[in-house]
């Protein structure tokens, strides 16, 4: 793109402060921010021109049919059976996104990286492996590996990778993608430069992590493959259960699209947005949209009838995935501290909320995917969340947690 070219574009955006710096950069630098403003993704202008309803309203909300533990301890041999059994046939993949910027826990770099040991070092991404490793032992099979980076930490997260040596996975069965950005922009809708050369941009979410696979390339790696099922995760839950055999079964034989691994919610008022059914489509209905009277609306035995907290572990049929693969999932504008160029020319990032960001969130697929099986786990054995560094969801709890599974820490 030539410069004139760039700044008709921007002038029919509104976006010209973006060549504020033009004249003064070497001629490196100048091609490098016409190529950022050639690659700009523009799909915020109509997030920010058509905000996604957040409200509610209009949704036909009832609660979701799931399998609670009494059932799926009932069940369990049967289940795990066939699951095993897909596992070994090599239908199921993993997928962990790990594209995210770890605001929260504030670290520099992949937050998989991060030591959440005490006596020794003990790595987020270590601690799933583990997981995934016994599974693989006990299928006599190893489950492909995809990992999901953003441009923010793709260097450091295949460096890490390698040099701890794919925590025991062959390296030929991990495989890394990167997510696409987004521009971050000022309340006025101005997209940030970060440096003189280089607008602003952020991961878009966790939302596009198929779209962002297959644009890699690895559709066709996993059809090649066989795989039918794939089992994406977050990094952040340090007792993640990983292609969990009993999961893929129950899955499997309940004919869903999909399965997704939920706590059950421990008190009417608990913050988690639960599964739910929007008429004839599953959905998950936030914590600040449910009633007083449908956060405490009972079932027939008594139970929370909207209980079901998704913790971030699905299984997806991947022939539904393709099929709604051009579908597009909500935009969600999100406000955040932005690190951006200030009036004197130096980058920071401000003590507070400065502008926008754009993702499209993982779990809007569960509408559009049209049934979902709620799979109840155990919190205290498969939930370690961390996002933050203290207090609730965070190094210090989860640690608190892995000690209660028998973990060293
Ligand atoms: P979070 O929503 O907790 O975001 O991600 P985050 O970026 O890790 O943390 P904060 O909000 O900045 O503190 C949940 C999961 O989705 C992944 C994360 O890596 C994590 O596994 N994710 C999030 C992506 O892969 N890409 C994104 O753009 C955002």
């Amino acid at each position: 793109m030539t410069y004139e070219q760039a700044k008709t574009l921007l002038e029919q955006k509104g976006q010209t402060q973006l060549l504020r710096y033009y004249d003064e950069l070497s001629e490196e630098s100048k091609q490098k921010l016409l190529t950022a403003i050639e690659n700009i993704n523009w799909d915020f202008e109509a997030a920010l021109a058509n905000p996604v309803d957040m409200s509610g309203k209009g949704r036909d909300i009832r609660p979701i049919a799931g399998l609670r533990r009494a059932e799926i301890v009932k069940k369990e041999k049967e289940f795990e059976n066939i699951g095993t059994a897909a596992i070994k046939a090599g239908k199921v993949a993993a997928v962990l996104l790990a594209g995210g910027m770890g605001t929260r826990l504030g670290v520099d770099g992949p937050k998989g990286a991060y030591d959440i040991g005490v006596t020794k070092p003990l790595y987020i991404f270590e601690q799933q492996m583990k997981n995934l490793v016994q599974v693989n032992e006990k299928c006599g099979t190893i489950v492909p590996l995809y990992i999901m980076t953003s441009d923010k930490n793709h260097e450091q997260t295949t460096s890490f990778w390698k040099a701890h040596n794919y925590f025991g996975y062959p390296e030929t069965e991990v495989k890394f993608f990167k997510q696409d950005m987004a521009p971050a922009v000022d309340y006025n809708g101005k997209i940030f430069l970060e440096t003189k050369d280089t607008p602003a941009l952020s991961p878009n979410g966790n939302g596009g992590w198929f779209g962002s696979l297959c644009r890699a390339g690895l559709c066709e790696d996993l059809h090649k493959r066989g795989v039918e099922w794939l089992n994406i995760y977050a990094v952040d839950n340090v007792l993640q259960r990983i292609a969990d055999p009993v999961f893929v079964g129950a899955t499997i034989d309940s004919g869903v699209n999909c399965g997704a691994k939920v706590i059950c919610k421990t008190n009417p008022t608990e913050k988690v947005g639960v599964l739910c059914m929007d008429g004839d489509k599953p959905d998950i209905i936030e914590y600040y949209e449910l009633t007083d009277e449908m956060a405490n609306q009972k079932d027939e035995n008594g139970d929370l009838a909207y209980c079901y907290g998704a913790i971030m572990n699905y299984l997806f049929r991947l022939s539904k995935l393709e099929e709604i693969a051009e579908q597009k999932i909500p935009v969600h504008i999100v406000e955040k501290k932005i690190e951006c160029l200030c009036e004197d020319g130096v980058t920071r990032k401000p003590e507070k909320e400065n502008g926008k960001k754009f993702e499209t969130l993982a779990v809007d697929l569960i509408k559009p995917m049209a049934s979902v099986l709620p799979f109840e786990v155990v919190r205290e054995k498969e939930f370690a969340p961390i996002k933050n560094k203290t207090g609730v969801d965070s190094v210090e709890s989860a640690r608190e947690l892995l000690k209660l599974n028998g973990v060293e820490l």
